[in-house]
């Protein structure tokens, strides 16, 4: 048991920083999408924007063979990364850096590729796009994951929810007509299967959770914030017939 009383931001990174992944998605997605994307050998430099700690950076690095910068806000989870990147012997062309999504540190035109997954929605889909436009070659790609409506019910219990925690959801139509709007042809959009969302986050995450709140018995932050993970996950299986994870693929014009 630990007496220190953590805050919600402690609580998300210490669940998150051991992860593989801080988001639904997984290696197979990555790789359904990199098929959009071919050919691979012309994307020299590549961003990840709103990276973690890289779970999947470290599989683009083994499908491209470009330089790759990992992006995100939180210096400990940039650590993370740049130790994952040593451990996958990748460290040569994948750097991790502490930086804001919302205003980018890169030259503008500089870019082959974004990548992105689980990120987006942070800033809003349209700012996002809007702004990384700018500093994409002309033929250069995006490839972005974000929660989406997939039908034309939208509940309001979950509605609420992604709202409550500062995000927008809008039908997959609606994104693409942002993109095109934002600068960038449409190629592609897919839904990430369920396991995305299982497999490769839920379960890891509820284990992890587990043992902090043995670690924090005491913190009523603690149960406040596993309270508020566990809804996330029942309103997922309540209504998952009507949301998801969706990868949106399009190419600068
Ligand atoms: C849901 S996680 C996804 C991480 C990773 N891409 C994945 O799919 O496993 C969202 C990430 O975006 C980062 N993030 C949120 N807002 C950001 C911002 N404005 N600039 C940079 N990173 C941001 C968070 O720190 C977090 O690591």
């Amino acid at each position: 048991m630990d007496n220190k009383e953590p805050t919600m931001i402690d609580l998300l990174l210490e669940t998150h920083i051991g992860l593989e992944r801080q988001g639904p998605g997984s290696s197979e997605a990555v790789k359904r999408a990199l098929e959009f994307l071919q050919p691979l050998d012309r994307f020299e430099q590549i961003a990840d924007l709103g990276c973690g700690t890289g779970g999947q950076t470290m599989i683009l690095a083994k499908n491209l063979s470009g330089t790759m910068t990992g992006l995100d806000m939180f210096p400990n989870v940039i650590d993370a990364f740049n130790q994952n990147a040593k451990r996958c012997g990748v460290e040569k062309r994948v750097t991790g850096i502490v930086g804001d999504m919302a205003d980018l540190p890169f030259q503008k035109n500089a870019l082959d590729l974004i990548w992105s997954e689980g990120a987006i929605d942070n800033i809003g889909f349209e700012t996002g796009l809007r702004h990384w436009r700018a500093f994409l070659k002309q033929g250069g790609c995006v490839a972005v994951s974000c929660p989406s409506w997939i039908t034309q019910t939208h509940p309001n219990e979950v509605e609420l929810f992604w709202s409550e925690a500062g995000c927008h959801l809008d039908q997959i139509d609606k994104n693409i007509e942002i993109m095109q709007n934002c600068g960038y042809a449409f190629m592609a959009a897919f839904v990430l299967p369920e396991t995305c969302w299982t497999d490769h986050y839920f379960y890891p995450r509820e284990q992890a959770i587990r043992s902090l709140l043995e670690k924090y018995a005491d913190s009523e932050t603690m149960k406040t914030y596993a309270a508020l993970n566990r809804r996330e996950v029942d309103l997922y299986m309540k209504y998952k017939q009507h949301y998801g994870y969706v990868f949106y693929i399009g190419m600068a014009i």
